[in-house]
């Protein structure tokens, strides 16, 4: 009886140990994984798995902001001459976005998700139901869309001058091959002071709703500049609305390598609009700096990550020193980049419960001198 006993309790405690190790080794494999996919240049972004039911369930649907506008198929067809390959302008995770001339003569996009893309069933009714109800000046406006079977179509209005992520990296675009033949040269530090304001300005006209709405992939590619370069936040293909009764919506994790705040790396997945104000904080970062967020930097012999060496540096008051060094120096005030890189690492806060909310990053950069 009492070495049964024994043997029970020794394989009680040896299934234990053996979990608690593998357990370990799990763990350890997903942070050597994770730290190793922050180190590669490409962005490499998060999507949650699609759901087989809820993807499943949308199957005809039509509309039209402007019931004078037709938006079909055959509508969309003609306004993209058949989805010519030469009216490309941008190449997304779940398909191609076109230049459309629509039937009133005006400029569109239109998104066309590949139908074999699983997840871009998911994305599409976020992005449709979200961006649907939105209008602000900072918020890219949707015209309509259009589903059919396993084909999805939105379209929206046209933003002339791409995404700030080629503006900041790919300064010129003579052989690109999305070209729109623009020549894109560094942008001054009052446009980027500009856009980062019109971001801030949107994100808090979403964070500011009856029911909060969370971005949860605010990164300098979602960033589209009109002709006066103003920002007009896009992709909504991620965002959650919260409700009422919920402080917070818990979601699986999403989002984009870099732009993501620590308490995700800590299995934390609870969507919480100061997800968004650290994503926020990286952009306004990247902006001043042209730096990629999602490769180290090298400061002092030692590779760190960009939140780090913002905070270093400012630290070290060498705000000066962070700054794109292909942007014009002229007529630039110190005082002004201070405040900036101030309000940036303020953003970018370790804990949620440290970084400031929207409306006070709307007062601090609205006041800030240029
Ligand atoms: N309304 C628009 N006007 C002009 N260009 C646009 C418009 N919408 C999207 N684009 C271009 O197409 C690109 C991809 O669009 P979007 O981000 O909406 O798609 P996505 O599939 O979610 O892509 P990603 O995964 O890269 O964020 C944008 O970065 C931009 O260059
Ligand atoms: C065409 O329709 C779009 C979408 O409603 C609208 O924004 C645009 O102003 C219209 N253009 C003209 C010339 O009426
Ligand atoms: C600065 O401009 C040069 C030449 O156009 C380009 O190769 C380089 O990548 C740019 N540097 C930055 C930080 O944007």
């Amino acid at each position: 009886m009492e070495h049964a006993l024994e043997a029970i309790l020794a394989a009680i405690g040896s299934f234990f140990i053996v979990t608690l190790l593998l357990a370990l080794l799990i763990l350890f494999c997903q942070h050597r994984s994770s730290t190793k996919a922050q180190t590669r240049t490409s962005q490499i972004r998060t999507r949650p798995l699609p759901n087989r039911h809820t993807s499943l369930s949308m199957v005809d649907a039509r509309w039209s902001f402007d019931p004078n506008l037709e938006i079909s198929w055959e509508e969309l067809a003609r306004a993209t001459e058949n989805f010519s390959p030469q009216l490309i302008v941008g190449d997304g995770s779940f398909g191609l976005v076109y230049k459309a001339r629509l039937s009133n003569g005006t400029l569109g996009a239109v998104k066309k998700l590949s139908p074999d893309a699983f997840q871009g069933f998911r994305e599409f009714t976020a992005e449709m139901e979200t961006l649907s109800k939105l209008r602000h000046p900072n918020i890219v406006k949707i015209i309509g869309y259009w589903a059919s079977g396993p084909e999805r179509l939105l379209v929206y209005e046209f933003i002339e001058k791409g995404n700030l992520d080629q503006w900041l990296h790919e300064p010129s675009s003579n052989d690109d091959a999305f070209s729109n033949d623009l020549l894109r040269l560094p942008l001054s530090w009052e446009t980027r002071v500009n856009i980062i304001r019109g971001v801030a300005h949107g994100l808090d006209y979403l964070h500011g709703r009856e029911k909060p709405i969370i971005h949860r992939d605010i990164k300098a590619s979602n960033v589209l500049l009109d002709s006066e370069f103003e920002a007009h936040i896009a992709d909504f293909g991620l965002a959650r609305t919260m409700d009422n009764s919920h402080t917070h919506v818990s979601t699986q994790f999403a989002g984009t390598i870099g732009y993501m705040p620590p308490e995700y790396r800590d299995g934390v997945h609870v969507a919480n609009p100061k997800v968004d104000v650290y994503s926020f904080g990286v952009l306004m970062i990247e902006t001043a700096s042209g730096h990629r967020p999602n490769l180290a930097i090298k400061l002092e012999e030692d590779d760190i990550g960009m939140v780090q060496w913002a905070r270093k540096m400012k630290e070290q008051n060498n705000e000066m020193k962070m700054l794109d060094v292909n942007m014009s120096r002229e007529e630039l005030r110190e005082e002004s980049v201070k405040e900036y890189i101030r309000i940036a690492c303020e953003c970018t806060g370790e804990l949620q419960k440290e970084r400031p909310e929207m409306p006070q990053v709307v007062k601090w950069l609205d006041s800030m001198p240029l």
